[in-house]
């Protein structure tokens, strides 16, 4: 029997990708990107290329489907590319959020939103939902203002804030910093790690399991998601190495302002997951659990 008709946006991205691979049983999900994903289709899903910029193409979309649930994973991830090209991701981001909420909000379609960690300072962790938003990149402004737009739109909304994911890219696709250290160290290649930017890191199937219960037991309002080893960045890619089997003496320890191009990066954004645990009955995963399910999962 169907019961839900899903709409994730930003299916082949990391997030995107961890959902539609593990749809609930007798639910069906579209699969919205702006590139070409043929090749990548099973019974469960069915993949539409759509710009969620783009207001007539998401009606049109709507008018195709009846969808019970949306889940908005789609838009500008990279927070120096939104920094390098504001005007293209406030469209991406802000743009897209004002689109979805509307349309979603006429067909009655309730909203999951995937905001991030970034709207957060970094001087206050741990952080909980509860927590003052002080983003300090424009990146997390856009993703700020487009959880407003959501939140005012619906109040059966849920706003997920994944923390730092990891997981495999489809090929194409932006990479995470573990799976950046796989590829570097196989390749031999050097890499420098920050040793001041703190997280506790996400598996991106643990991620989209969280979002599958958020759904399934319609959480509204702000749940952060998140692992349950705090770390820096350079501990993380040591982490990767011998959970990997690699040479961490390839990974060289550098503080942040060895990257000064870069857009600004909150310090410490560690998440509290309370409510993770209680709302979803959920535990966090361990670094060395999440290492291991990604290694036994590649293709
Ligand atoms: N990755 C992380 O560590 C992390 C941490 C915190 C929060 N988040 C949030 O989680 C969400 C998912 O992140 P992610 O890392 O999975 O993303 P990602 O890997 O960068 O993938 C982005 C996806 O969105 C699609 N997309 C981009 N612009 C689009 C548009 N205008 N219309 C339709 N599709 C579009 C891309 O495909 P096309 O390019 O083919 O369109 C791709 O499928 C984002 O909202 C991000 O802010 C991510």
């Amino acid at each position: 029997m169907l019961n839900k008709t899903i709409l994730v946006t930003g299916a082949t991205g990391l997030l995107g990708r961890a959902l539609t691979e593990s749809v609930p049983a007798g639910d069906r999900v579209i699969g919205v990107t702006r590139g070409v994903t043929s090749g990548y289709i099973d019974s469960a899903l069915q993949f539409m290329q759509t710009d969620v910029t783009n207001q007539d193409a998401v009606n049109r979309l709507f008018d195709k489907f009846q969808f019970d649930v949306v889940i908005h994973a789609a838009g500008e991830g990279s927070v120096d590319a939104v920094e390098r090209d504001p005007i293209l991701g406030r469209l991406s981001i802000v743009q897209g959020a004002e689109n979805l909420a509307s349309i979603s909000r006429k067909h009655g379609a309730r909203v999951i939103y995937i905001s991030t960690n970034a709207v957060f300072s970094g001087d206050e962790a741990p952080y909980s939902e509860a927590a003052e938003m002080r983003p300090l990149s424009l990146y997390g402004q856009l993703k700020r203002e487009a959880e407003i737009v959501f939140l005012e739109s619906d109040d059966r909304c849920s706003v997920v804030r994944p923390i730092l994911m990891y997981g495999w890219p489809l090929h194409g696709q932006r990479t995470n910093p573990v799976a950046f250290t796989v590829s570097q160290l196989r390749a031999n290649q050097e890499l420098k790690m920050v040793n001041d930017v703190w997280e506790n890191p996400l598996y991106n199937i643990h991620c989209a399991e969280a979002i599958w219960q958020v759904m399934k037991k319609e959480v509204p309002g702000v749940m952060h998601l998140a692992g349950q080893t705090r770390l820096n960045r350079y501990e993380l890619a040591v982490a990767t190495a011998k959970a990997f089997r690699l040479d961490p003496d390839l990974i060289k320890e550098v503080d942040s302002s060895f990257f000064p191009t870069l857009a600004p990066r909150p310090r410490d954004t560690t998440f509290r997951v309370d409510r993770m645990i209680e709302r979803l009955g959920m535990q966090p995963l361990s670094l060395n659990e999440g290492l291991k399910r990604m290694a036994a999962n590649e293709s």
